[in-house]
């Protein structure tokens, strides 16, 4: 069944819109709709076959990638708008970036900041992106000196989520997508993660309604905050820094690991939530019984919850030259209790180094 959710902004608003088995029919349209403009396709390799079907037609420029981290770089930002620009480009021309977060990150900046904007839609390919990353206009690229550290917030013209592309998705992506769904679950609904207890098996084997289900709950989670809070500027429990919970020492790992494959996103912020949620505990504010219940959860999905770095003293450096702090100090997003989230401001790392042991 076809679900659409609304995002509305000031000066824009756009369709989430989630389907199954939708994407070609879809895709087939909206190039039919602009066969009088140009229409540049930025697409993952691993997906090509959405595409077959426009490969001769003369407005289309196809543009084939792997994905990855690497490709979120100047190099690429500067070869793919090179190729857009000297294929023909005009402010009514469409970008459409078909892959998973990498994918899309980069196409959104290209697509923001090419002409100084041009219509950009998106359709996501890993679980990862089809519940986070698609959804609230962040893009970016990363630089030596961090990830995402250049990028605007710039917001589709439409999201296209198709949950049957995921059946080629490896189980590690699909695992390392579920992360993010299940971290929507615990900083705002308990409801939805005991819905998510019952039904992770049902998600994880790609039952499609199933799938569907999970994806729209997520993302409506995800949605409000970015209603409220587009830009990250609040400072209380409803700041879109909320969607950070995990991502204050995943980041630090995936730092630490520069990257590199050893572990995924969403495996370093199943990591990070973990740590956070016990730094959560041990501080006096989530229960026990809370806290058990989200590292059993982990362990039946199969999610890691430590790494043997994650206590090592490059690892507090790391974390320490995290941009949302000062001095020895960190600040953070930690649990009151599964669907409930705060701000934890200036805590001390010699705290968090006793507590989270
Ligand atoms: N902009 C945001 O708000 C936001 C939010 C969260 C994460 N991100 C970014 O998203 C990125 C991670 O996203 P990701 O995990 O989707 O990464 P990714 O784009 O690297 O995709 C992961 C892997 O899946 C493959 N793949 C993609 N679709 C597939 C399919 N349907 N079948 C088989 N294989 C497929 C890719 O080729 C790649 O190997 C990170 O760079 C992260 O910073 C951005
Ligand atoms: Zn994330």
């Amino acid at each position: 069944m076809s679900k659409i959710i609304k995002s509305k902004f000031k000066n824009k608003s756009y369709n989430i819109e989630i389907e199954n088995n939708s994407v070609i029919k879809k895709l087939t349209k909206i190039i039919k709709d602009n066969n009088n403009n140009k229409v540049h396709i930025i697409i993952d390799k691993k997906v090509k076959y959405l595409i077959k079907n426009f490969k001769n037609y003369s407005n289309v420029n196809i543009i084939l990638t792997n994905a990855g981290e690497n490709i979120k770089s100047f190099n690429f930002y500067k070869k793919i708008s090179n190729d857009i620009i000297t294929y023909g480009i005009d402010r009514k021309s469409l970008l459409i970036g078909i892959g998973g977060g990498t994918i899309g990150d980069l196409s959104g900046f290209i697509a923001a900041t090419i002409l100084r904007g041009i219509n950009f839609i998106l359709i996501p390919t890993t679980l990862l992106s089809q519940v986070d990353s698609s959804v609230g206009g962040k893009n970016g690229i990363n630089t030596i000196h961090g990830k995402n550290l250049i990028g605007t917030f710039y917001q589709p013209t439409k999201v296209i989520i198709d949950p049957a592309i995921l059946n080629t998705l490896s189980n590690r992506e699909l695992k390392s997508g579920y992360a993010e769904i299940l971290k929507h679950a615990l900083i705002n609904d308990a409801k939805f993660f005991y819905w998510l207890e019952k039904y992770y098996k049902k998600i994880l084997m790609l039952n499609k309604t199933t799938m569907e289900e999970a994806i729209y709950k997520s993302i409506k989670i995800k949605n409000k905050y970015i209603l409220t809070d587009p830009e990250e500027k609040l400072v209380s429990e409803n700041s879109r820094s909320m969607l950070n919970f995990g991502h204050t020492f995943g980041h630090a790992l995936e730092t630490f690991y520069k990257y590199k494959k050893k572990l995924t996103h969403g495996e370093a912020i199943s990591i990070g939530m973990f740590m956070e949620s016990k730094l959560s505990y041990s501080i006096g504010k989530l229960s026990k019984t809370d806290l058990n219940k989200i590292k059993n959860h982990l362990l039946n999905c199969g999610l890691p919850i430590k790494d043997k770095n994650s206590h090592s003293s490059i690892f507090f450096n790391i974390l320490l030259k995290d941009k949302k702090n000062y001095g020895k100090n960190i600040n953070l997003v930690l649990l009151k209790k599964i669907g409930k989230s705060y701000f934890k401001r200036n805590l001390n790392i010699k705290i968090i180094k006793q507590n989270i042991i």
